[in-house]
C-alpha cells in the first residue's frame, strides 16, 4: 500500500510510521539502482530545496545538494551568516517567508525546538539535518544500510557505545520502531534523555523487542549484530572535549571490545570519526566496517525522502 507523504516534515524518526519507513527504503533501493544503471529519475524537476546550516557538515551538505540535483531540482545553501535569522528575525517569520519561494527546507542547527517551530510555521516540508537532540536522516540511512547487509532488521541487536547524544536518541527511536533490540552503553551522567528512552520502550512493545541503557560497554556489545559509536564531544561541546576524553576512555570501540559481538557483526559510525578516540583504525577499517556504505546511503535515502515529501 502506497502512503501519500507529500507535504510531510521529518523532524524526528518518531514522526514516521513503520509503513512510511519501509516506503522510504523501497524508494531508496529503486533510486539507488536507477543511479547505478544510469536511468534518469528527475522526480523533482524545477523544485528548490533550501538548506540551512548553523553547524558544519560534509556528508549532509554534499548528499542533499547532489541528491536534489540528481532529482532534477536545485539546492540553495545558507550558511550560519547568510539569513536574517542571524540578526534576530524569528524562526516563525523565516518559515513563512521561505515557504513563499522554496519547495522544501533542510535544516541543521543547535536547538531542536527551532526545527519543530520551523516545521510548524512553514507550509512546505522541513527535513531535520541534525539538531542537538536528533539526526533522523542519518538513522534512516543506517537502518537502510543494515537492511542491505543483513537482509532484515527485526530480531537483530544493535549496541550503541558512547555518548547519549543525538545519534543515540535517533537510533533508540529507529531501532525500536523496526523491531531491533537496542542496548545503549554510556558513562553515568551521559545517558540518553529519559523521555526518548521511554518512547523507545513504548515503540518496542509492537514487535516485543528490547531496549536497555547500561553502563558496561561489554554488556551492550555482547552478541550484538551491529556495533555503533559516535564522537564523544558533539558539535557545540568543543569546550568539554578534553574532560570527555577521560570519562569516555573505557567506551572506545577497539578489538578487545568487538570480540564480544557476533562474528559477523557490522561496525557503524555516522562519521566524522575521531580515530584513536571513540574508535580505532583496526575496527573502522576492518572488513566488518560499513562506515562508507552508510555515508553513501545518505544520498539514496535522502533522495527518497525528498521525492516523497516535496
Ligand atoms: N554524519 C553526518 O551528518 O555528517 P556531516 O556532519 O558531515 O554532515
Ligand atoms: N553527535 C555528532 C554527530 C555528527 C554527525 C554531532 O552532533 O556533532
Amino acid at each position: 500500500m502506497a502512503i501519500n507523504m507529500k507535504g510531510k516534515s521529518l523532524v524526528e524518526i518518531q514522526d514516521l510510521s513503520l509503513e512510511e519507513i519501509y516506503q522510504i527504503f523501497e524508494l531508496s533501493s529503486a533510486l539507488k539502482l536507477k543511479l547505478y544503471s544510469g536511468e534518469p529519475h528527475k522526480l523533482l524537476e524545477g523544485k528548490t530545496l533550501g538548506m540551512i546550516f548553523a553547524k558544519p557538515s560534509t556528508r549532509t551538505r554534499v548528499s542533499f545538494e547532489v541528491g536534489i540535483y540528481q532529482l532534477g531540482g536545485i539546492g540553495m545553501y545558507f550558511g550560519p551568516n547568510d539569513l536574517q535569522l542571524k540578526r534576530g528575525e524569528t524562526i516563525q517569520d523565516t518559515a513563512r517567508v521561505l515557504s513563499r519561494y522554496l519547495d522544501g527546507i533542510m535544516i541543521r542547527t543547535f536547538s531542536h525546538q527551532d526545527v519543530i517551530d520551523l516545521a510548524r510555521f512553514a507550509s512546505i516540508p522541513v527535513i531535520n539535518g541534525l539538531t542537538d537532540l536528533h539526526h533522523p536522516c542519518q538513522v534512516l540511512a543506517d537502518l537502510f544500510t543494515i537492511l542491505e547487509k543483513k537482509r532484515t532488521l527485526r530480531g537483530l541487536k544493535l549496541a550503541y557505545v558512547g555518548d547519549g547524544n543525538n545519534m543515540a536518541h535517533s537510533l533508540l527511536q529507529g531501532a525500536s520502531k523496526v523491531g531491533m533490540d537496542i542496548s545503549v552503553a554510556t558513562p553515568k551522567g551521559y545517558e540518553p534523555l529519559k523521555d526518548i528512552v521511554n518512547q523507545a520502550i513504548e515503540n518496542a512493545k509492537y514487535f516485543g523487542s528490547k531496549v536497555e541503557v547500561v553502563e558496561s560497554p561489554l554488556e551492550a556489545v555482547k552478541d550484538a549484530d551491529i556495533v555503533y559509536t559516535d564522537v564523544w564531544a558533539s558539535m557545540g561541546q568543543e569546550s568539554e572535549a578534553e574532560e570527555r576524553k577521560k570519562i569516555f576512555a573505557p567506551y572506545q570501540v577497539n578489538p578487545d571490545l568487538v570480540k564480544y559481538a557476533k562474528d559477523d557483526y557490522i561496525f557503524m559510525h555516522c562519521l566524522p570519526a575521531h580515530r584513536g578516540e571513540e574508535v580505532v583504525d583496526e575496527v573502522a577499517d576492518s572488513p566488518n566496517s560499513v562506515i562508507f556504505d552508510e555515508a553513501e546511503n545518505r544520498l539514496h535515502v535522502q533522495k527518497a525522502i525528498m521525492a516523497l515529501v516535496m
